[in-house]
């Protein structure tokens, strides 16, 4: 191990210098302009598996983005780690509220500075180089190895869940770790054991076959900007509740055991507050913030759109509206059924003269894994383990409130426990300007993912 840490230690510069190169590859997936950009970063990934050491690195063209798979199977009567992860990144927009140019990595303040840099590029790239370390001072690993990383998981991961039913057996593992979540804290290595599952729809709301004059025809027609916000406000009670009947059934309430470790963490609401410039924390009676943000659903407007938004005023009454909206689910929620009692409901509640067509675009479960389950308690035990060799601290467990929709499938298709060892800190800006990973960070999660090749195997 220690020749492991010892190059890791001396190549720094090497593995800094190929990050800013793979950052610097614009794989925005939701793109369609930058089809070509996402292929070149699958490419960079498949040379970047091989000049590691790892066997049968190869681009998967599917319908949409590719996918990259790799192994490395010499550790004969040994486990196998499936290591599961993305390339692609999310749109930069909006590209004036960047500090720095969002392709072209910069550091301040011991962080990194780009797209994609916390999710998921600079955790990715973590595994290639601890793989690398292995086998360059052993000339193995410990354990068997396969690695899959996509190009769709920011837009719903479509084409993988089809060849992962299709490569069941190629994929075949005893265990899935995936890093591509967030820590508690700087001196806070965190395992995460839940994500909440998501369900997003567009509206597209109409209520006329032209946009009209609000004088000659305001107040005897129905206006499409006002049907959305009405649907919209109907959605929440005044309490923070979801209207949409049946949304809270079958949610599985949190143990009071984990209620207490929630309580335990060191959470400053104030500071939550400050860091994202705000005052109030509004959301469901009854629940600590904590608990809103991983174990309880939501219903938020992730977009708006309608009537006359430049500069200056315009008396019209707009014939369409747009709404995006997103739902996070918990355990216990099941997708289909969600969206469903979401388009029932809508059918219910649209106002008088409106037309409402749902779109459902993304949906996935939540997933949930128990510390104290027999089949996982070893694999848990052995990252935390990992976790605190790599970053000299005790390992804090967590929950996520984001989505990684392929995780369910890991473990239903594959059957095998997850690791989620996520290294974002709280404030790496994921999806907004100004992403970033703390170079501090990387530095202990490399060396923690080296060491958990070893800690699987105790
Ligand atoms: N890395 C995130 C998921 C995440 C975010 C985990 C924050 C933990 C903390 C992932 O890349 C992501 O953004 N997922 C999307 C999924 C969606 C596009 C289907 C999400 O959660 O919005
Ligand atoms: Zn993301």
């Amino acid at each position: 191990m220690q020749a492991v840490l010892q190059y890791l230690e001396e190549h720094q510069n090497d593995f800094r210098a190929e990050f800013e190169e793979f950052l610097r590859i614009e794989s925005v997936s939701a793109d369609p302009a930058r089809a070509g950009e996402v292929q070149r970063a699958a490419q960079w990934v498949r040379d970047r598996l091989e000049r590691a050491g790892m066997r049968h690195a190869t681009v998967h063209e599917t319908e949409g983005h590719p996918i990259v798979t790799a192994d490395w199977l010499d550790a004969e009567g040994a486990p196998t780690l499936l290591v599961y992860g993305h390339y692609d990144v999310q749109p930069e927009d909006p590209v004036d509220l960047w500090s720095s140019p969002p392709f072209e990595p910069t550091e301040r303040d011991g962080k990194l500075f780009a797209r994609g840099s916390a999710d998921d590029k600079g955790q990715l790239i973590l595994y290639i180089q601890a793989v690398e370390a292995w086998l360059e001072t052993h000339k193995k690993l410990p354990m068997n190895v396969k690695v899959i990383f996509e190009g769709e998981e920011e837009i719903g991961s479509e084409n993988l869940s089809t060849f992962l039913t299709s490569h069941a057996e190629e994929l075949s593992c005893d265990y899935t770790a995936i890093s591509d979540s967030g820590m508690f804290g700087e001196d806070f290595p965190t395992v995460t054991i839940g994500l909440r599952g998501l369900v997003y729809a567009q509206l597209d709301i109409e209520t006329a076959t032209t946009d009209l004059h609000s004088g000659s025809f305001g107040g005897a027609v129905p206006n499409a900007a006002n049907v959305a916000c009405a649907i919209v406000a109907k959605l929440k009670d005044d309490k923070g509740r979801i209207t949409i009947p049946g949304f809270y059934d079958g949610i599985r309430p949190i143990s009071q055991v984990e209620k207490d470790s929630f309580e335990r963490l060191p959470f400053d609401v104030e500071e939550f507050k400050k860091s994202i410039g705000t005052n109030a924390t509004p959301g469901e009676e009854g629940y600590s913030v904590l608990e809103r943000l991983w174990t309880r659903p939501t219903l938020d407007v992730n977009g708006l759109l309608s009537g006359y938004v430049v500069e200056g005023a315009k008396t019209v009454i707009p014939e369409k509206s747009m709404v995006k909206l997103s739902m996070r689910l918990v355990p216990g929620q099941e997708p289909k059924k969600i969206e469903q009692a979401l388009v029932d409901y809508i059918e219910q509640i649209k106002p008088e003269g409106s037309r409402v067509n749902v779109q459902l675009m993304h949906s996935g479960e939540a997933f949930l894994a128990d510390p104290e389950d027999a089949a996982f308690k070893p694999a848990f035990d052995a990252s935390c383990r990992a976790l605190k060799a790599g970053f000299n601290a005790e390992p804090v467990v967590t929950r996520e409130g984001g989505s990684i929709p392929i995780v369910n499938e890991f473990s239903q298709v594959l059957g095998c426990p997850v690791l989620l060892l996520g290294f974002g800190l709280p404030d790496m800006n994921a999806h907004a300007p100004n992403e970033s990973i703390h170079l501090g960070v990387v530095e202990r999660g490399r060396r923690s993912l080296a060491h958990l090749f070893g800690e699987l195997m105790k």
